[in-house]
């Protein structure tokens, strides 16, 4: 696919990519799917997102080619490929911080590299297309282990892992009341581990109802539409004996709908790194010495929050790309003993050809669409 500007991508035939540094892979792809955090680049919401770019960070594929100091891949392996390209020595990926690789993005200082995520993040060409260029080919690629459903294995490229390490940095304590903003696939997965992680409860707030109805069944929590609320942050507050929740998280980020005044600065106007209403609704509903945790994604500058209530209420917030690699070992586990079925949220099967039709369905969030995967000519048999 092809970006050409907000609101635009169409299909277009690129160069065949090369190894251009010993340490690549090109791979063949089976899978990708589009997410919620491309939609902050569809939207021309993420700086330095060039025309011509092509978006996708959750793909697999099979190895074509691999260069000369390529030891642990192999030509022909079907690896899942998590969306950070990480060096794997740096001083951030040596901790495990595999989302904040100091070497593999120009712009280190704000973000580490992402497939597909605009020259803020790297400007590497994503997994949408039929091939890719695989950096680091060591470091962050995993062959899908037997018996693995593809379809299961490009959800543990980034959603799975980002869900679960929301409910990771929340530090849910047994018995804690979890709130979760957002039932996209991120949200989803988060309300399903805070219960992994000891969680009493667990609320979801969205306003779509499909998605609602969704995550109910999906991950056995109550969920409840904020647009049905006269002010969600009193409702939240009123359902946890006016304490409010331990922890918060945000897994919506710059999209977010459910206040005129950020919606017109930070989606309409961008004069703020997106809308931050979700994140508002966090920081004034959790208790007092609570814990947000955010992954919903946001612009690199600053957003009208209340970060006078932080100090006020003591705030514990967590927040980070996630970090896949360092997550895999446990979640192939989960998805393996059937803890975790994350093949169980992909609603659409579309044609790579299709991609266009794919983003309007899934931005607009028609056909009770959770996750859309693309499929590449190749991989349709
Ligand atoms: N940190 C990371 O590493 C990482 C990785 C993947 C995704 N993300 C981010 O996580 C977020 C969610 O991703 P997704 O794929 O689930 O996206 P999505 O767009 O499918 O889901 C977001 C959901 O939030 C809902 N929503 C909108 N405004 C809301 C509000 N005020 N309160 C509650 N819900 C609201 C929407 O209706 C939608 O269902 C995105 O911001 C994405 O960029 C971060
Ligand atoms: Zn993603
Ligand atoms: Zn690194």
């Amino acid at each position: 696919m092809n970006y050409r500007g907000p609101g635009r991508v169409r299909i277009d035939h690129k160069p065949h990519p090369q190894i251009l540094h010993p340490q690549d892979a090109i791979v063949r792809v089976t899978r990708s799917c589009i997410c919620g955090s491309d939609l902050h680049l569809y939207n021309g919401n993420v700086p330095d997102t060039r025309v011509g770019m092509t978006f996708g960070h959750e793909f697999t594929g099979i190895v074509e080619e691999i260069g000369p100091e390529v030891q642990k891949l192999k030509v022909g392996d079907h690896v899942l490929v998590p969306f950070n390209i990480a060096c794997g020595k740096c001083h951030f990926c040596k901790q495990g911080l595999f989302g904040n690789c100091h070497e593999s993005n120009p712009q280190a200082t704000a973000v580490g590299a992402i497939f597909g995520y605009s020259h803020t993040a790297g400007g590497y060409d994503g997994g949408q297309a039929e091939y890719v260029r695989v950096p680091y080919a060591d470091v962050s690629p995993t062959v899908i282990p037997p018996g693995m459903d593809p379809d299961d294995a490009v959800l543990l490229t980034d959603v799975v892992p980002t869900g679960y390490q929301a409910a990771e940095m929340g530090g849910i304590q047994p018995g804690d009341t979890v709130v979760v903003f957002g039932a996209g696939p991120v949200g989803i997965i988060a309300a399903k581990s805070a219960w992994l992680f000891g969680a009493g409860r667990v609320i979801v707030l969205d306003h779509v109802e499909y998605r609602l109805e969704f995550v109910r069944n999906y991950a056995q929590c109550e969920a409840y539409n904020f647009k049905e609320m006269d002010d969600p942050v009193l409702f939240l507050k009123k359902t946890t004996d006016w304490m409010g929740a331990d922890v918060c998280i945000d897994a919506v980020g710059a999209e977010a709908e459910g206040s005129a005044l950020q919606t017109i600065t930070g989606r309409k106007l961008l004069i703020q790194a997106g809308s931050a209403t979700a994140l508002q609704w966090a920081i004034n509903s959790v208790k007092k010495g609570g814990i947000i945790s955010i992954v919903g994604v946001y612009g690199p500058t600053a957003n009208l929050v209340p970060i006078g209530n932080v100090v006020n209420k003591g705030l514990t917030i967590r927040a980070n790309q996630t970090g896949v690699k360092r997550l895999l070992p446990r979640l192939i586990e989960h998805v393996q003993n059937g803890v975790l079925n994350p093949k169980a949220m992909i609603t659409h099967r579309v044609p790579l050809e299709d991609v266009a039709d794919a983003y309007h369905i899934f931005s607009e969030k028609l056909d009770n669409c959770i996750k859309p995967v693309l499929l590449p000519p190749s991989a349709r048999g």
